[in-house]
């Protein structure tokens, strides 16, 4: 069955079913470009924070002019220290964070299309290697760059490193065998260089798959993209929200991350990304949202790297024209962290919130779904977290289907595991997702994620009857053929 566009899946839940509609995709009824985005209960926003944040910028000239002016190009000072520090205790990192290594953004998103326009270039620049399922809004920004998109599987432990070292290899030879230059077309920049692969991976609590690549795995990219002139770019959107994977754990807080993100490990493994030798610009960098923790209308980020990195980014050229975006809400995040707020909201409000979240969707889960055959991934976590589960149905059972059926059925919204393919690239075993659907647990109220979940495990329930039924009846005309043809055979 074909895949269901954006606006079949979401626009406006069921003509036919009389449940009240049980969003579990977040969409947005009438504006197909913010269908998929993630979008936060509104319970959950900030206002009064934001309200005191500005505030305080707004009452004092000293603060409010420059909030008010164009941004320096690397973004409000304050804002890049109290991060750094706010970074810094939270991945535990030694040495601490400098400044200098920060850049304030217009959130990740924007941001990933910087990172391109500086560092890649569309001949030399290979392709870029994008963790399947992917974040699939990615897509288009990768497109808008001009660069070839190509998808790596991932197992229970994170990105498959082998199949990512054969492939690169084999584009490598193919590149050398390969007439005409790979001279890049851009001007050289002394703040830039050009990367030779990119490679896209979201790996704490993705968006969509869910999982955690573990260390080991991390530390195995950052030597493999070291080897091949590779900038990893990783989108460290969830890593704040997360808590304990227990189900009945009732202190839900967690104020350390769980394990260092890709540019920490860059930039202690092996000497560091500044080792001698190197070109300082390091092999990754991490985009941080305030999206996540605050509220996505703020539009504003960071992103971590080497200092050298961060200042290249900082040079794009519409920061160069007016400075970082976002200045005013950077101004009135820099107020908010400096007095804790911020981070109090994250570890007092939103990961007790979304855990119980989790709680309740994932109980649900193993009640009604996993006995039908359903499957969730790494089990054996102690911490999870983000915005969704991912899961894959029981076999035989395609997720377009489900997702149709529980829309017109049952009025529940699920998004299916096609959206999330890399476009032209789902030949390879682990990335096609046919079987799969993600599901949010961040926008609907808790009370009724169970019942979300309840609908879900019947319309499979009733999908398994029909194969059984449909399984029975061609089992019968198989006999039926079987009976005939060894009559004929007796006369
Ligand atoms: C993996 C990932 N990256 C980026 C974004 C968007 O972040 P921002 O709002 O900072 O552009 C999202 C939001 O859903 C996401 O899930």
């Amino acid at each position: 069955m074909a895949a269901l566009n954006f606006s079949e899946i979401a626009g406006g839940g069921s003509a036919t079913s009389s449940n009240t509609l049980i969003n579990l995709l977040r969409g947005h009824v009438g504006f197909p470009s913010l269908l998929l985005l993630r979008w936060p209960n509104t319970s959950l926003l900030p206002t009064r924070l934001i309200e005191k944040g500005s505030r305080s910028v707004l009452q004092h000239p000293s603060i409010a002019f420059p909030a008010l002016l164009y941004a320096p190009d690397n973004g409000d000072l304050k804002l890049r220290q109290n991060m750094a520090s706010w970074l810094t205790t939270f991945y535990q990192t030694a040495p601490p964070i400098s400044d200098d290594r920060i850049a304030v953004t217009g959130g990740a998103s924007q941001n990933l299309a910087n990172l391109l326009q500086v560092f890649t270039d569309p001949v030399y620049t290979r392709n870029v290697w994008i963790v399947a399922p992917a974040y699939m809004l990615a897509f288009r920004i990768f497109d808008d760059s001009g660069l070839k998109l190509r998808a790596v599987p991932e197992d229970e432990h994170g990105i498959d490193i082998e199949y990512l070292r054969s492939e690169i290899r084999k584009r490598e030879d193919e590149a050398q065998s390969q007439v005409g230059s790979s001279e890049p077309i851009k001007p050289h920049r002394p703040w830039s260089k050009f990367y030779r692969h990119v490679i896209y991976a979201v790996p704490t609590f993705s968006n969509p798959s869910f999982k955690t690549m573990t260390l080991e795995r991390r530390e195995q990219l950052v030597r493999l993209a070291r080897e091949y002139d590779a900038l990893i770019i990783t989108d460290d959107v969830y890593d704040f929200l997360q808590w304990p994977a227990s189900l009945t754990a009732q202190d839900l807080s967690l104020d350390k991350a769980i394990l260092p993100r890709i540019v920490d490990v860059d930039r202690y493994l092996d000497g560091g990304a500044e080792r001698e030798g190197a070109d300082g610009f390091g092999n990754s960098v991490s985009n941080g949202s305030f999206s996540k923790i605050a509220g996505p209308g703020l539009r504003t980020g960071w992103c971590e790297g080497t200092s050298k990195l961060a200042f290249g980014v900082s040079q794009t050229g519409s920061s160069r024209s007016g400075g970082a975006p976002s200045q005013i809400a950077a101004t009135i995040l820099a107020e908010i962290i400096a007095s804790g707020d911020l981070q109090r909201h994250v570890y007092e409000v939103l990961q007790p919130s979304y855990g119980r979240r989790y709680q309740k969707m994932v109980t649900a889960i193993e009640k009604e779904l996993i006995p039908l055959g359903a499957r969730l991934p790494q089990t054996d976590r102690d911490v999870v977290g983000g915005y969704f589960v991912w899961l894959t149905l029981p076999s035989g059972i395609e997720s377009t289907v489900v997702v149709q059926r529980a829309k017109e059925e049952e009025n529940v919204v699920v998004a299916q595991g096609e959206i999330f393919e890399v476009p032209g690239d789902t030949k390879h075993a682990g990335t096609h997702f046919e079987n799969d659907i993600r599901m949010c647990f961040a926008w609907e109220d808790e009370d009724v994620l169970g019942e979300g979940i309840e609908r879900l495990a019947r319309v499979i329930r009733t999908l398994q009857r029909e194969q059984q039924d449909g399984g029975a009846q061609s089992a019968q005309s198989s006999m039926q053929h079987a009976t005939e043809a060894s009559a004929k055979d007796f006369w």
